[in-house]
């Protein structure tokens, strides 16, 4: 059987679908421990984690586990001691992911905007789109660029060909739900 590598989007969003404030940080809104929890858990779930340059920064890699940093500074796909680099622009996706994983494994996109953008023309084969309810970030950074009024990202994630799952109830108490869409067949 040819190798599959099925990417999986991860994000926590406000009411107003943003990711991170007006500085590019994550506010204390948006966190919440079991949502973290089960993030972690389902980046141990897959075998590569694709994300920006920036949040690879902003993030140590404490798990050691293999990332794939996007960034136009790499010249195509390259190996550095602290994962692969990958510019999209050099190297397309096929190429870089068979070369990452040759046989095959489950991806992991945390973002953020550019990256979830990215993988949003190069195709989800799921989206955990988990809300923070009444939260909203003024003038934040949005999950992707498209959104906007009357373009939220229930939309852009239907206008991709995924179809909704039943909420589940991350917290209930402070009201952060996931909906798991897929990509159906
Ligand atoms: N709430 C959430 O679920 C969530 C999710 C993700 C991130 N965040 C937060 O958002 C912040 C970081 O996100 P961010 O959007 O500002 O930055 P980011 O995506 O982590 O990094 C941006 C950088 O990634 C590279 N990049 C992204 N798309 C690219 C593309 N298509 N081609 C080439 N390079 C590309 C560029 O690097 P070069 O400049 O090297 O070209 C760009 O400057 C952090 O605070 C993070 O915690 C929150």
């Amino acid at each position: 059987m040819s190798p599959t590598w099925p990417v999986v989007g991860l994000a926590i969003v406000s009411d107003d679908d943003c990711i991170a404030d007006e500085t590019g940080s994550t506010p204390a809104s948006l966190r919440n421990d079991a949502d973290w929890q089960r993030f972690q858990a389902e980046l141990d779930a897959c075998a590569v984690t694709v994300l920006g340059r920036l949040g690879h920064v902003a993030h140590g890699n404490a798990r050691n586990r293999l990332r794939i940093v996007v960034s136009s500074s790499s010249p195509g796909l390259e190996r550095r001691p602290d994962g692969w680099w990958w510019n999209p622009a050099a190297m397309p996706w096929p190429q870089a992911i068979a070369r990452v994983l040759p046989d095959g494994g489950r991806v992991a996109v945390p973002g953020g905007q550019g990256v979830f953008d990215l993988f949003l023309t190069l195709g989800y084969a799921e989206f955990h789109l988990t809300r923070a309810r009444s939260v909203r970030v003024p003038r934040g950074r949005t999950l992707f660029s498209g959104i906007g009024p009357g373009r939220t990202a229930e939309d852009l994630l239907a206008a991709a060909a995924l179809v909704p799952g039943d909420p589940v109830a991350v917290d209930a108490t402070a009201g952060v739900t996931m909906v798991p869409w897929v990509r159906p067949g």
